[in-house]
């Protein structure tokens, strides 16, 4: 989704937003802008639609000096909420007298008063159909009223800058909603302004001394060392040096240290992201076990002395999923209550919380605004809260009281594959130690061999990885009008529910996830010869009733793949796809393999970019 990114330094400006936007590029966006400013106070602003080449070559075919030597700019990618996808909409955007650039990231609920007041009151005619120009509209407004002395006196850069401070308060008092946004004025050349209210936004400065700010902080360890993430309700003014103010008060922040990710390019012999990720899964799922040891699981759960009585997961998409499996797996090895609740769903429901209520929170970004919202609400009730996240140091670290994390490492594919399977396996570890968690001598239970087992399944997976072939020619069948529902009782409805996701996400197929045992009660109209059904087997419990699943959908002449261990299901299969028999309870870690393979190469066959699927985000930082 958006994203910010701002330069000051002694290179060009424009170069250093470019390379900044392109990082950005991961989340998904629609079209791009920057607005760099000169020594002079001259401010110039360069927006186009698509992608960031498209703003590369208007940038190309322009006289060149008169931008490039700006040391100092903004840029954003934007993803279209309010108004359609054009430059107009693009960010950066200006202000009516011409002094005030900005860029937003997060939804103004109130632009639409503002802007009403804004043309009735003011007479300001707006170029775009975004929720925010008119932040850019305000500033100026603001500043025209409160220091029109300090435009045409000798002020100094200091007095100058002070005054824009002001009025971004002022300013960000009128707002509603969430909004990070990054400011550059024509009065203060070499200065770049920053203010957080409910969407991420850091700053960061490397050993060159050059200052860079950005809503995403693993694109800031592309460029920094070091990095300060700003609360909510704090400005920064960024030049040489930063300076944090909280309502107008500097306030010193605590520096991070920020490590650049190896590993995140892609290598010679994968074409995709996507196909990176998932050859990566094994390694992610034995760092993220390695990581989660007994002994760090006590030092980050130092309050949880007592089995919790009622756990929440809560989680949106993909980590959706991995919170179905945690509620289901905890449920089993602790026998407590517990229960999945997409993270949007939960902030419209009286969900019953207490004091022996643990919610824990799942998101491979940790910067999802539903899950962050949900995790404020569960805070309003003194919940203790948990955080399963990819993302060391993003938003909802400094929310939870405790951090669980995955060690899948940077992805960067919009359809999550490794960080899911890490999330599996710290959700299996976090579930063990639940119940081990009032054990005074840890020696005797049983989290060694539930590593070992994790172990093992990371082994298991890389053999799947040497072996696709089957499931190449299954991807090359599909048609694009095909329609697929994926089925599995227990765990494997899990997995079902993922496997669907994944190939309607990056294939654009119709695509659903069902309970075996719901066929009939619906389903069964549609199935037809044109329908295929992927069914998923590894549960011995459930085996004969999948067995009579398959076979009612092809008695209907639907196309049946069954993913199973049990040879069995062969007999009713028009493609059996034979895995390995793991430990029951943890199969959802590895079945979902063959399927994350499914929908890569389906993607591959329809020549889609599987990195990039259509109006989908990494990170949605939006409600
Ligand atoms: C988006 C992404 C999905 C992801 C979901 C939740 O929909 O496209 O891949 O599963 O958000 O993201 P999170 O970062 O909270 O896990």
């Amino acid at each position: 989704m958006c994203g910010i990114f701002g330069y000051i330094g002694q290179k060009p400006a424009v170069d250093q937003l470019l390379l900044g936007l392109k990082v950005l590029e991961y989340r998904g966006y629609d079209s791009a802008g920057i607005a760099v400013l000169n020594d002079k106070g001259s401010i110039n602003i360069l927006k186009r639609e698509g992608k960031i080449i498209n703003l590369l070559n208007a940038f190309k075919s322009l006289e060149k000096n008169k931008i490039y030597a700006s040391q100092c700019g903004i840029g954003h990618t934007r993803w279209a909420t309010h108004g359609g996808v054009s430059s107009n909409n693009a960010h950066p955007h200006i202000s009516y007298g011409g002094n005030f650039a900005i860029v937003h990231n997060g939804i103004i609920d109130n632009y639409r008063e503002i802007r009403n007041m804004l043309t009735n009151e003011q007479h300001i005619e707006f170029v775009s159909q975004t929720d925010s120009e008119e932040i850019a509209h305000l500033l100026e407004l603001e500043f025209s009223k409160r220091y029109s002395d300090i435009i045409r006196s000798e002020s100094t850069q200091r007095e100058r800058q002070k005054a824009v401070l002001d009025c971004i308060n002022v300013v960000a008092d009128i707002l509603k909603g969430s909004f990070a946004i990054g400011v550059i004025c024509a009065l203060t050349p070499n200065c770049i302004y920053a203010y957080k209210n409910l969407s991420p936004l850091a700053v960061g400065r490397n050993s060159s001394g050059e200052m860079y700010m950005s809503s995403d902080l693993p694109t800031l360890c592309n460029f920094c060392e070091t990095a300060y993430a700003l609360s909510d309700g704090e400005t920064a003014i960024i030049c040489k040096r930063v300076a944090f103010f909280d309502k107008g008060i500097e306030i010193q922040k605590k520096p991070i240290r920020l490590n650049k990710e190896k590993n995140t390019e892609r290598t010679s012999d994968c074409k995709h992201y996507m196909e990176k990720e998932i050859l990566e899964i094994p390694d992610a799922i034995l760092r993220t076990k390695d990581k989660l040891s007994l002994n760090y699981m006590r030092d980050t759960l130092p309050w949880l002395t007592k089995k919790p009585e009622t756990i929440y997961f809560l989680g949106c998409g993909t980590a959706f999923h991995a919170c179905i499996f945690a509620s289901y797996y905890t449920e089993k090895i602790c026998k407590v209550y517990c229960k999945a609740i997409l993270a949007s769903e939960f902030i419209c429901q009286d969900v019953k919380l207490n004091d022996s209520t643990v919610c824990v929170f799942i998101t491979q970004s940790g910067e999802t605004a539903d899950t962050l919202q949900a995790i404020r609400k569960a805070k309003q009730f003194g919940v203790r809260t948990i955080a399963i996240t990819n993302v060391a140091l993003s938003s909802i670290c400094s929310i939870s009281d405790s951090v669980v994390p995955t060690m899948a490492g940077v992805e960067l594919g919009v359809a999550s594959t490794k960080a899911y399977n890490a999330q599996l396996c710290a959700v299996v570890l976090l579930a063990v130690y639940f119940d081990i968690c009032d054990c005074i001598d840890f020696r005797h239970s049983n989290y060694a061999e539930i590593q070992s087992t994790i172990t093992d399944i990371a082994n298991r997976i890389n053999a799947l990885n040497s072996g696709k072939s089957k499931i190449e020619e299954i991807a090359k069948t599909l048609r694009r009008s095909d329609r697929i529902f994926f089925i599995g009782r227990g765990f494997d409805y899990v997995t079902a529910r993922e496997g669907a996701l994944k190939l309607k996400e990056i294939s654009y197929l119709y695509c659903d996830g069902l309970c075996g045992g719901e066929l009939k009660h619906g389903t069964l109209a549609l199935i037809s010869k044109d329908v295929y059904v992927v069914a998923v087997a590894t549960q011995t419990d459930s085996m004969k009733k999948m067995y009579n699943a398959v076979a009612e959908v092809r008695a209907r002449g639907a196309k049946c793949i069954c993913v199973s261990c049990f040879e069995k299901l062969n007999e009713v299969s028009d493609v059996f796809i034979p895995i390995e028999h793991v430990e029951e309870t943890m199969s959802p870690i590895y079945s979902i393999v063959p399927l994350q393979q499914l929908a890569y190469l389906t993607a591959v066959s329809f020549s889609l970019d599987p990195d990039k699927p259509r109006n989908l985000a990494k990170s949605v930082t939006v409600e």
